[in-house]
């Protein structure tokens, strides 16, 4: 009965976000504390609160083979809302689009309609010789597999990024200081990336892309690489950064990590349908929503729906994931 009830909202929910063209007037439900960080980094920015930062508006992308003949459709209309000081995951089986999404997100690739807006700007209209710049200047990125060049030590890599934007050397020192205590990596920013353990590289990763006081920070399975234990500490950090008034899109697999967000997206098909919101919630009950709402999936998934005839192995591997 109770899983009969949960499928019905589920699908009400899917084929109204689907049909929607976009639901930021859903708003995020970001705590007083975490409102307050934000506005202040608002006013810093000289923007106006009520603008989301980030709006994806009808994305769609289609691949084409080399010939022309084969097309995938990775994304077919995806539409959502990022506001200022927001942690969102976001979760899908392999295949749904989420790397494509981010690709898009990040400037790195474009999409085939629709338009993804940065604080009002349109990221296809940024002129091709500008998007590097664009991209250091605005985003941050954290990836599964930390990213980090091995000929350079662990500070080097941090300093990168604002050694390409000409950054004055004492004011990288006067950021990095701060921020490699918190991380805890002081004591090894001079060791290079293979002589520290993988929850060491990928905080070394966080803080570049933190040095740069990115608007959002995107990250693409973070915790994949890392065991349970560094994965805890990576969430931990990504939960206080937030709550300084860091922007943080994450893609993940794994409940735990999704759980530490204040609302998780769910995309299918190219699609996002559904979505969850903490609220004022703790991250344990966050937790039993994102596996409540992955289990209506499977349970579509066993009641025949033969378009998704693995999805119940995706979603006992993304419960195997869960650190
Ligand atoms: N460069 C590409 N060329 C053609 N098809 C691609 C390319 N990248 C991804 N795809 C296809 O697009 C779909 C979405 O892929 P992807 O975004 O990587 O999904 P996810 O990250 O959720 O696993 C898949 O069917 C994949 O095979
Ligand atoms: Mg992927």
């Amino acid at each position: 009965m109770l899983a009969r009830y949960m499928a019905a909202h589920f699908f009400f929910v899917y084929n109204h976000l689907c049909k929607r063209k976009s639901y930021s007037t859903y708003g995020s439900l970001v705590s007083k504390r975490q409102t307050a960080a934000v506005q202040s980094k608002a006013v810093k920015k000289g923007v106006g609160y009520n603008m989301a930062l980030l709006e994806v508006r009808n994305v769609k992308k289609v691949y084409t083979a080399k010939l022309g003949a084969v097309k995938v459709q990775a994304l077919s209309d995806v539409n959502f809302s990022v506001e200022e000081g927001e942690y969102v995951a976001i979760m899908g089986e392999s295949g749904s689009g989420k790397t494509t999404l981010l690709n898009i997100l990040a400037s790195l690739d474009k999409a085939t309609s629709g338009q993804v807006l940065l604080r009002g700007k349109d990221l296809s209209e940024i002129r091709h010789r500008d998007i590097c710049a664009f991209r250091r200047e605005h985003l941050g990125f954290v990836f599964q597999d930390f990213n980090l060049l091995d000929t350079l030590t662990l500070k080097d890599n941090i300093y990168l990024p604002l050694v390409l934007a000409g950054v004055d050397h004492r004011e990288m020192e006067r950021r990095l200081q701060p921020l490699a205590a918190k991380l805890s990596i002081a004591e090894i920013l001079e060791k290079y990336p293979y002589e520290v353990s993988g929850g060491q590289r990928q905080r070394a990763a966080v803080c570049r892309a933190l040095i740069t006081e990115p608007d959002i920070i995107l990250a693409d399975e973070p915790t994949g690489a890392l065991d349970s234990r560094a994965a805890g500490k990576l969430l931990g950090l990504f939960g206080e950064v937030n709550r300084e008034g860091q922007t943080i899109l994450m893609v993940t697999h794994s409940v735990q990590a999704a759980s530490h967000a204040g609302r998780v997206l769910f995309i299918k098909d190219g699609c996002v349908f559904h979505q969850i919101y903490k609220g004022g919630q703790s991250n344990e009950a966050m937790y039993r929503m994102i596996s409540d709402a992955l289990t209506v999936l499977q349970t579509e998934a066993a009641a025949g729906n033969t378009a998704d005839a693995d999805l119940q192995t995706t979603v006992q591997t993304i419960e195997r994931r869960a650190v």
